[in-house]
């Protein structure tokens, strides 16, 4: 095997991989690693080996990312391959261990950095396995990951298993792609708190469901009775309008802009014949302007659900959903009853969770508007986050109390 390449890093760098950040993103010394590179290792300021990176110097913005700080790092490259299913071994093992999971038939297998595999995540969604590479780094190890997979659950065959390119610039989005036949679609149901879904394979870069925010729904049960009645805004396919129908919310109301997703939607309805299909309503319109008419037409709300995707574009200009939250947040507070909840999510790494319930804290006294924080909402269960890695840990979510 050559000789890993040993090359110095940023002082930035030096810094957060020290603290346990696991990127080396875009910089002076970065874009000098050799481009052929599999492997580099991060040298610090005074020429000592610190880290065995994967290298990707293809991507746009992280260009490595940290395998080990564990020296020496040689043996971690000749054994890289039992390195590899060793650490999917374990992530896996954790998530079959853990009776919690057992009602949800969608859960993360691997969820990259938070178990050591950076940039690599693995969705088991019922007898699919959806396998997701960050950085094309994987795509070398793809027939290894495959295999690892198989050999923990021997039912999966490979015409269930699917690898998909995902990632923050538009190259890297790419549609889930089936390992036994690429032009094969899948279209199937799944079970998530005894609630059944429509999931799509291979037509869209999402499939249906954020299995991120699973953990998220069941915990929001506690705020949904017999008495509520629910606003679920940006809903996309409707798993929270489900899941509130679900625990006997007495009316739901959900509102996208896109008529193909409120379809999808209505599916899942129809998927569900348990639930009172009377008691919701669905707005095919944009959310600024379903807040408008739902004031007009005098509705109140006691639950609004707000998960605007990170940044939209209305055609002329793109707006991050923080911008846009002191006009949502008036807005909702109009049609929501005294002692109703609002739940704020934002979904996005840049703003940190304090930088977050700032702003929030702020458009509040500016609207002089009263209220509580009672819950906040992250990523958890088979989403663990990682110290010191504040990209792993881009869900937040406030549920507000008007007091
Ligand atoms: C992040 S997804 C929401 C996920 C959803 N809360 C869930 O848990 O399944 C964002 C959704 O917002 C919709 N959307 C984007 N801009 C919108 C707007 N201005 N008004 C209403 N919906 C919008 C998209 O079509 C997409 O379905």
């Amino acid at each position: 095997m050559n000789k890993i390449p040993e090359c110095l890093i940023h002082p930035i760098s030096i810094k957060l991989i020290r603290s346990g950040h696991p990127w080396i993103t875009a910089d002076n010394f970065s874009n000098r690693f050799p481009k052929t590179s599999e492997f580099v290792i991060a040298m610090d300021d005074r020429k000592r080996p610190m880290a065995l990176l994967i290298h990707d110097p293809n991507h746009k913005n992280v260009k490595a990312r940290v395998w080990t700080t564990k020296y020496p790092f040689e043996p971690e490259t000749q054994h890289f391959t039992a390195g590899l299913q060793a650490r999917l071994d374990l992530a896996i093992e954790k998530r079959i261990q853990d009776v919690t999971l057992k009602e949800r038939e969608n859960f993360y297998l691997v969820f990259g950095e938070a178990d050591q595999l950076p940039g690599l995540f693995i969705l088991k969604l019922q007898n699919r396995i959806l396998i997701q590479f960050f950085t094309s780094f994987w795509n070398k190890y793809k027939s290894i990951i495959q295999t690892t997979v198989q050999e923990i659950f021997p039912d999966i065959k490979d015409e269930n298993i699917w690898f998909q390119m995902r990632g923050e610039t538009r190259e890297l989005q790419k549609l889930p792609i089936n390992a036994a036949d690429s032009g094969r679609r899948d279209e199937f149901h799944i079970q998530e708190f005894g609630l059944q879904y429509l999931i799509r394979l291979g037509s869209s870069y999402d499939h249906g469901l954020y299995t991120d925010m699973s953990s998220v729904r069941f915990t929001l049960k506690n705020f949904i009775n017999p008495e509520t009645k629910v606003l679920n805004l940006y809903c996309y396919t409707g798993a929270f309008s489900l899941w509130a129908m679900k625990l006997g919310a007495k009316q739901v109301t959900s509102v996208d802009l896109s008529p193909k997703y409120i379809e999808w939607l209505q599916q899942n309805l129809g998927l569900n014949p348990e639930l009172n299909s009377a008691q919701h309503e669905a707005l095919t319109m944009s959310a600024e302007e379903a807040l408008v008419k739902l004031r007009a037409d005098e509705k109140k709300f006691d639950f609004i659900i707000c998960d605007p995707p990170s940044s939209s574009s209305d055609g002329e200009k793109r707006t991050s959903a923080i911008k846009s939250y002191k006009d949502l947040i008036s807005k909702m507070d109009k049609i929501l009853n005294p002692k109703g909840h609002m739940v704020i999510f934002l979904n996005t790494h840049q703003v940190s969770g304090p930088k977050y319930e700032k702003t929030i804290q702020d458009i509040l006294g500016e609207l002089k508007l009263n209220y509580k924080l009672s819950l906040r909402l992250t990523l958890g269960q088979d989403c663990p986050t990682l110290k010191g890695f504040p990209e792993g840990n881009y869900l937040k979510g406030l549920v507000l109390e008007k007091l």
